[in-house]
């Protein structure tokens, strides 16, 4: 089962593509899925340069999911794309039967997690019910 593809998508929204990726993966005996949201700029997802994107790893067994980075490169920065990286990740975490997801994020990026509704803690914890 270790790295085993068991999710692949490419969909566009108006003219921006957008990749989704998800293995199989294993921790000692636990097994989670690493989910990875790629934006593709218009028309297409190059998998290859991933300079904009979120990544997640799911815990089915404790029905928690972790985002792990989100990165959106400076010259596209506030259009919207990273709360859309993020909606698109929390829909896949919920499918995947998460309820509770977590993070960790610095004081300087706070104020973008609290608009997509997580609640932020003074250890850079961020956490939202879905
Ligand atoms: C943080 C980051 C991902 C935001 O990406 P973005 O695409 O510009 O964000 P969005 O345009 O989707 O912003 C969504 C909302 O959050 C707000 N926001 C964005 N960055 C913010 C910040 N640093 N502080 C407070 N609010 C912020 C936006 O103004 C917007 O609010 P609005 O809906 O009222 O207009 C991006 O700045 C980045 O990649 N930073 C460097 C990497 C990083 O720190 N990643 C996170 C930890 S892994």
């Amino acid at each position: 089962m270790t790295g085993e593809l068991i999710y692949r998508d490419e969909f566009t929204e108006g003219r921006v593509a957008y990749g989704i990726k998800e293995e199989l993966l294993a921790a000692d005996t636990k097994p989670f899925i690493l989910g990875l949201v790629a934006f593709g700029g218009s028309g297409s997802v190059n998998w290859q340069r991933l300079s904009t994107r979120i990544s997640y790893r799911i815990y089915p067994d404790d029905k928690e999911g972790r985002i792990l980075d989100v990165i959106v490169v400076p010259d596209q920065r506030d259009k919207g794309i990273a709360r859309r990286l993020v909606r698109i990740a929390e829909k896949r975490m919920k499918g995947h039967g998460v309820v509770r997801v977590f993070g960790l994020a610095q004081p300087d990026i706070w104020g973008f997690w609290q608009k997509l509704g997580y609640k932020v803690s003074s250890d850079n914890e961020i956490l939202k019910e879905l």
